[in-house]
């Protein structure tokens, strides 16, 4: 009923629309099935190190966002963010994913330096940034220096939408700024959030068809979250069952994705990641930050994982993994994409 990968606008729409509690499990079950022909019964896990909280951008979802002088700041240290590296290599981690806010304090020098210092500590690892718009010379040399993967959410496929919620930001850039990435030879990360004020069905079937078009390695989708201290405080979260609609979804049109059960789905909801993984989810991204940090990398209000230390989100997750059937997988867990050559 769900032909994969072949579905245009219209298709995509129908299918939203008549999601029901049967179809909506007929589509996971499907998805479910897509991802053990592609990527067996692995879960692929990444460290996260959350290096900076500091942002110059003002998206109106977002606790991080510059207008919100509540929040404390802070910046670990290269030396700092190579500690938690060291950390997760002990616990056996194999991709780390160096994620902050745009932070313009780490210059493009700086970063390079970071990139290649871990690289030549830890050889067999790969690195992910997730640090937002740069530059293509920026981009081209913390490739250069090592870097394998980049993160850069689309946001939100509709222009409306996107202008609406960036204000300090262009729809335009940021597409320009995936095909850069994409041209430099990056494995790229895109991805949106489900339930954003004012976002309809027509939106979401517009991210599905963006990102069929631009056929990212990576995948992640999460509930819109409030957060108390942003203009969106009093809209409603985003939904549980239509984020795995969109999993499911996802899964089914970009077979060979990797896409990560996310916080925001384990925030939305006790099991939300354990569900996505039933759902077409296959990674997911354990915090390495330092506790003392953790609270203050807040997107959204209620983040989970605030107080256990790596070892303990480690062990967490390996046990939710497995309580459904699936097993982790610690090596680099590159893309199905990148492995063929496309
Ligand atoms: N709710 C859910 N996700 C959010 N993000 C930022 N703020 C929120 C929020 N309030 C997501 C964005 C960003 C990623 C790092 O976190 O999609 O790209
Ligand atoms: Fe900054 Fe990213 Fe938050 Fe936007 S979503 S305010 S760019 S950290």
């Amino acid at each position: 009923m769900y032909a994969e990968a072949a579905l245009n606008r219209q298709e995509l729409l129908d299918v939203l629309r008549h999601l029901n509690p049967e179809t909506r499990a007929q589509l996971r079950a499907l998805a479910h099935q897509k991802r053990l022909r592609m990527y067996g019964t692995k879960v692929y896990l990444r460290g996260l190190i959350e290096f900076s909280n500091i942002c110059k951008q003002n998206c109106l979802y977002c606790g991080l966002r510059s207008a919100n002088r509540s929040l404390e700041r802070y910046r670990l240290t290269p030396e700092e963010i190579t500690d938690c590296c060291r950390e997760g290599y002990e616990l056996g981690y194999r991709t780390f994913v160096l994620q902050s806010g745009e932070d313009d304090w780490y210059t493009a020098d700086k970063l390079v330096r970071l990139v290649s210092g871990i690289k030549r500590r830890f050889p067999d690892t790969a690195v992910t940034l997730s640090i937002g718009e740069r530059d293509d010379e920026t981009y081209a040399r913390l490739y250069a220096a090592g870097a394998d993967r980049f993160l850069l959410r689309h946001e939100t496929a509709s222009p409306r939408l996107y202008r609406e919620l960036h204000p300090t930001m262009s729809f335009e850039n940021r597409r320009d700024r995936l095909h850069a990435l994409q041209r430099i030879g990056y494995q790229v990360g895109a991805g949106f959030m489900v339930g954003l004020p004012g976002q309809t069905a027509e939106d979401l079937a517009r991210d599905l068809l963006y990102l069929k078009r631009l056929d990212p390695d990576m995948v992640g989708i999460g509930p819109f979250l409030p957060h108390h201290a942003t203009p969106l405080k009093d809209y409603p979260a985003g939904t549980l069952e239509a984020t795995l609609d969109m999993i499911a979804l996802t899964r089914l049109l970009l077979p060979a994705a990797l896409i990560p059960a996310t916080t925001a789905m384990g925030t939305a909801h006790p099991y939300g990641r354990e569900m996505a993984l039933k759902a077409g989810a296959n990674v997911v991204m354990p915090n390495l930050s330092p506790l003392t940090v953790r609270p203050k990398y807040a997107l959204y209000d209620n983040k989970i994982c605030m107080g256990d230390e790596s070892a303990q989100c480690r062990f967490c997750l390996e046990r939710r993994i497995t309580s459904v059937g699936l097993e982790v997988d610690m090596g680099r867990g590159d893309s199905l994409k990148s492995l063929s050559g496309a």
